[in-house]
């Protein structure tokens, strides 16, 4: 089974419109010759219009870093899957730890703004990552298969065909700690069998799992060459259009 490498930039709370566009413009040289992979960014909110409209005609996939599950109404300051989708973006971040630790993300939210995802018809990147308490606890396998099947418990096999998982081991992110490919592998054999038991070994087999967690240029190339490591989700390296160029041609 070949899966097609997915290397996403998470802007987070980084990034007006006007750098979005700046960025994008800079970005579209540098990748232009790289081929079998997608490149995608997670822009703000407010930023997806412009950069939606600057990656226009680029192979560049343009998504945003949440969702509400609600199709609309009086949900004061929260935004749909279909406004995401009319702003010519295309996926959608889902369940990252910062979601779930500062905002209250819990699995069953996620679940339910995965199927809102999916009734827009953007891809979703489904985030998952155990703390170092975790970890060192030895807890993280179990911690992992709970958050996996508590945030797909809306998915069917048959909607579940564009599903991107996100590995993103919480001691990772912004630390400049990564987790050695081994210790990543590991995670991601781990978390395509219990896909395969959730969804069966057919949809797992297809499941792109990102590892995501301190990816930098220098790095990414031993992740990304692990059997089952099929992408990266980038914070701070996908800053600079230079370092996530890097990484995009690992
Ligand atoms: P980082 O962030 O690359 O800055 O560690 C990754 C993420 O949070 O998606």
């Amino acid at each position: 089974m070949t899966r097609i490498p997915f290397i996403a930039g998470n802007w987070k709370m980084f990034k007006t419109g006007p750098e979005a566009i700046e960025f994008i413009n800079a970005l579209k040289p540098l990748v232009k010759d790289a081929r079998g992979r997608e490149v995608a960014l997670g822009a703000p909110a407010t930023a997806l219009q412009a950069a939606a409209e600057a990656a226009r005609g680029s192979s560049i996939l343009i998504g945003a870093q949440n969702i509400y599950f609600e199709k609309e109404g009086a949900y004061t300051g929260e935004i749909s899957g279909a406004m995401v989708q009319a702003t010519g973006a295309s996926f959608v971040i889902l369940g990252h730890s910062e979601r779930r630790q500062f905002f209250g993300d819990t699995n069953e939210w996620v679940a339910r703004k995965l199927a809102a995802a999916l009734d827009a018809k953007l891809i979703p990147v489904v985030c998952l990552g155990e703390s170092l308490a975790e970890r060192e606890k030895g807890d993280a396998f179990k911690v992992l298969s709970a958050q996996l099947q508590g945030s797909l418990a809306s998915l069917t096999p048959a909607r579940a065909g564009t599903l991107i998982l996100a590995y993103e081991p919480v001691w990772a992110i912004g630390t400049g700690k990564t987790a050695t490919k081994e210790q990543a592998q590991e995670v991601h054999v781990f978390l395509r069998a219990e896909t395969a038991k959730l969804l069966g070994e057919d949809i797992a087999q297809k499941t792109r799992i990102l590892y995501g967690g301190s990816v930098k240029p220098d790095n990414a190339a031993a992740l990304l060459n692990e059997p089952d490591i099929d992408g990266a989700l980038v914070g701070g390296a996908a800053l600079k259009p230079d370092s996530f160029a890097q990484i995009v041609n690992f």
